[in-house]
This record gives C-alpha cells, structure tokens and sequence, in this order.
C-alpha cells in the first residue's frame, strides 16, 4: 500500500516537473535571438525576436510601408521582403502569421539611408514551410503595423514562374504605361505564378526616380509575389540597391551616391535555387568599350555561376540565366557594339560551358526565340546545336509598352560584325532574309507581353502571352552536362 503511495505521488511529481517545464506552442516557436531595439537589430543578418516582443502586437496605429515589395530568398524555403519609410533611424520588423492566423514568429532586419530623406527596409523569412501559406505585416517600430498580406510558399516539385521585360515606368505621359504595368502583374497572378523574373529596365530614369518605382511597386500583387529583377542600363543607380534585397549577392555596395553605370556595375549578380531551378541573374548593364574591357565582367559572371554551383550542387535539374542586354535579338540592338563586345569576351561560351538550359534578356522592346545554341571551345560565336543539345536564348519585348523597336532595320553602326546578323554578311544586311544566326522566331505585335513558364521536373513548357492571345508556345528539357 505505502509502496503504491509512493508509486502515485512520484507520478504525479514527474508529471508537475514536467508540465512546468513545457513552453505554449508559440512559445516554442521563438528562437530567442537578438533584442528589440538592441545595436544587433541593426545588422544584416536577420534576428528572430524574442517573446517579450510579442505582447506588442496588438498595439499602435496602422503604419503604411513605401513601394513594399518582395524579392526570393537563397532557396524556395525562404523569402526578402523590402520596403521604404520617412525614417532611417526606425527599426526594420516583420511579423509572420500561418494562414490561421496563429503567430509564428518576429524578425528584424536591416535599415539604412535611401534617397531624398528615405529610409529602406529589408527582411527576410527564412525556414519557411514548402507548399505553406503565410501572413505577415511590416513596422518600423514593432508598435505600428502596416496591412497584413498573404505569401504562398511553392509547394516541393511542379512549380511556375513569369518573366517579364523592360517595364521601364517613366512618369509624366507614360500613364498607359503603369496601367499596363498593373495589368500585366494581375495577369500573373491569375495564372498563379509563384515569382516573377525581370529581365531588367525596371524604371526609366538613368539618373534614379522614386516617382518611377512608385509606378513599378503600385500594382497590390507585388506584396504577394516575389519579383526578382536585373540591373538594366536604365536601372543603374543607387535605387536599385536600396529597392530590392537579393539573394546571395556576390558583391553589395558598401554605400551608394549617386547614378551612372560605375556606381551599380559590380551588384547585381546574385542566384537562388527554386524547388529544382537553379537561377543565375547576371548584370549586363554596363558598356565595355573593347573586347578586353567586356572580360572583366566575363569574369565576374564566372564567378558568380560558379558560386552558384557550388552552393547548390546535387540539387537542380536546370539552369536558367536572366540579364538585361540580349545577345540573341533581332532589333535595333541586335548588333550593339557593347552586346559585339560581351560576346567576344565570352559571354555565350560561357552559356554553354556551364550547362544554361534558358538564357532570359530585354532590351530591344521585342519578342524572339534562338534556336538551341552552342558555343564549343573551337567556336568563334555560337552556331545552331546539330545534336539537339544546346541554350535556348528568349528575348522578351516590354511588359508595360513603354516603346517598341521593329525587327531588321539597318544597322550601320556595327557594320562589319557579322555574329548577330547570319554569321557571315555583317549587321549591315540585317534583314528578314539574313536574321542572326541564332533566330528561330520573332514576334512584333506592339503590346505588353509577359512569359509563363511550367516547370515539372525535367519538362519546362514557355509559353508568351500578348493582348492577342498566345505569341510562342515551346517546351524544353535540359540537354547540357551541369
Ligand atoms: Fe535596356
Ligand atoms: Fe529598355
């Protein structure tokens, strides 16, 4: 009898020790990194908040976040978040909810000095669950909160994602434009994208205008679907850097003043690994002036595709390449002399030596489709693959309509470089009857488009919609050793 006693009352004993010493399931869920408001929130690296911060989330007054837009993380599981405010003496806060709206967790960020008196903001979740869907909202106070807003997380296998090029938001007339803009990103977002890849020209104005990227941010559906951009030859000023936080960027600018091709030329080469894809974003922005000025960059896109590797071995079907300046166009940059010059230096060897499945540009406000492309080693440019193994090179014209560059007008300012005419005649006889050696279509039909792509294992379906229904429609799979 007192044996069994004894037996009950250490039960009961385990089981008080044992309850006290349990945490609530939201408890759990923090990881109890950093402070609020401590010097450490003010770093890049991204802090979880700890418990106590919590009790304030149902206080202050609502705060609305400038031009709020998302970016991908590293990999699928993880996502960066942007925006700008008055202030760049705030903190940087982001709260996550499930789609239940259970607390998950606080994260901190980075804050710092953008232009005309702003102040940008950047986040990132991370270990975000596969095929979950998440609310979060944004502060710069962890007391004032932004609107909530919902993010999908792609679920592990098939995935989509669209590609869109040279938007190129201007103020003043360029109306249509951001209307066009907002259309084409609902149109994404119906056929259920799960990111956006942007070959670059996100804005007009060289020398940097928040007007233009108030345009570019405006359409609602970018708090909800990641957008991940290049630098384009529009984009090159400091904007650009403080608008978008990117993912494994190989070099970001300590501080930025200012606008012109120098001050942007070595950020922007960055990459993500998403579900299987492995994407490589490389900036094209610059003008070398010689064959030997363009192997500098050659380099550093070496790099970067070689980090990008490196990270993620073992663990993607595919490459997919996206930048601005096309080297396999049919318009009024076709045969560039700067395009001539990235060439020469390597660019589409490179293409080929690395196994990139899809190469995706802008720049010439025009739609065309190359053939499957090689450059070997023995190859003064790329030929047409003969043994079905090679890069399909996709030029996308604007998604906004900003302006369009008609196919084979005369190009006399790179006469004698044949390599983006027919390999032989020189740009000069760029015509419908000498197109670039790599051209398998072109389309010119003078509205916004937008690309589709289907990605199921190793079967990816493209496909480009205009205001006329369906432009190109191809399906590929991945032909080159990785
Ligand atoms: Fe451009
Ligand atoms: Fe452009």
């Amino acid at each position: 009898m007192l044996k069994k006693l004894y037996l009950l009352l250490l039960t009961l004993f385990v089981f008080w020790v044992a309850s006290c010493s349990s945490y609530s399931p939201i408890e759990q869920k923090q990881l109890g990194l950093g402070a609020y408001n401590s010097a450490s929130s003010k770093q890049y690296e991204d802090i979880y908040g700890k418990w106590e911060t919590v009790s304030k989330l149902e206080k202050g007054t609502e705060f609305k976040p400038e031009m709020l837009g998302l970016t991908p993380g590293s990999t699928t599981a993880d996502v960066h978040i942007n925006w700008y405010s008055d202030s760049d003496e705030d903190e940087s806060v982001v709260r996550l909810f499930d789609a239940k709206g259970e607390f998950v967790r606080l994260i901190f960020g980075r804050t710092g000095v953008a232009s005309a008196g702003k102040g940008y903001h950047k986040v990132s979740f991370k270990d975000l669950v596969a095929g979950a869907r998440y609310k979060y909202s944004v502060s710069n106070n962890g007391v004032d909160w932004g609107e909530e807003y919902y993010y999908s997380v792609p679920a592990v296998g098939a995935f989509k994602f669209a590609v869109v090029g040279d938007p190129q938001l201007a103020i003043g007339n360029q109306d249509s434009a951001a209307k066009n803009w907002g259309e084409i990103v609902d149109k994404i977002a119906e056929s259920g994208a799960n990111f956006i890849v942007s070959v670059g020209d996100q804005v007009d104005a060289i020398a940097g205008d928040e007007a233009e990227y108030s345009h570019f941010f405006a359409p609602e559906k970018l708090r909800s679907i990641p957008l991940a951009p290049v630098i384009g030859n529009h984009d090159v000023h400091c904007h650009f850097v403080y608008h978008f936080y990117l993912p494994n960027e190989q070099e970001v600018p300590e501080s930025c003043i200012g606008a012109g091709q120098a001050i942007v030329e070595k950020a922007g080469n960055y990459f993500y690994l998403y579900n299987n894809v492995l994407f490589i974003a490389l900036n094209t922005s610059a003008y070398p002036s010689s064959k030997e000025d363009a192997a500098s960059y050659i380099t550093v896109f070496e790099n970067t595709i070689n980090a990008a590797k490196a990270a993620y071995a073992e663990k993607y079907d595919w490459i997919v390449v996206q930048h601005h300046k096309s080297t396999a166009s049919v318009a009024i940059h076709a045969a560039d002399p700067d395009i001539q010059y990235y060439v020469e230096a390597g660019f589409e060897a490179l293409m080929t030596k690395y196994g990139i499945d899809l190469v995706l540009a802008g720049h010439d406000h025009i739609y065309a489709r190359s053939h499957l492309m090689k450059q070997d080693s023995t190859d003064a440019f790329s030929v047409r693959s003969t043994d079905g193994k090679g890069t399909i090179y996709l030029t996308l014209t604007t998604a906004s309509g900003l302006k369009y560059y008609p196919p084979f007008v005369t190009l006399s300012r790179n006469v004698n470089y044949p390599y983006l005419s027919d390999g032989k005649t020189g740009s000069e006889f760029l015509s419908a009857g000498n197109p670039p050696l790599s051209m398998f279509m072109q389309s010119q039909k003078m509205t916004p488009e937008y690309t589709i792509v289907d990605v199921d294992g190793k079967s990816m379906t493209v496909t480009t919609y205009g205001s006329y229904g369906v432009v190109d429609k191809f399906a590929i799979s991945p032909t080159l050793a990785k």
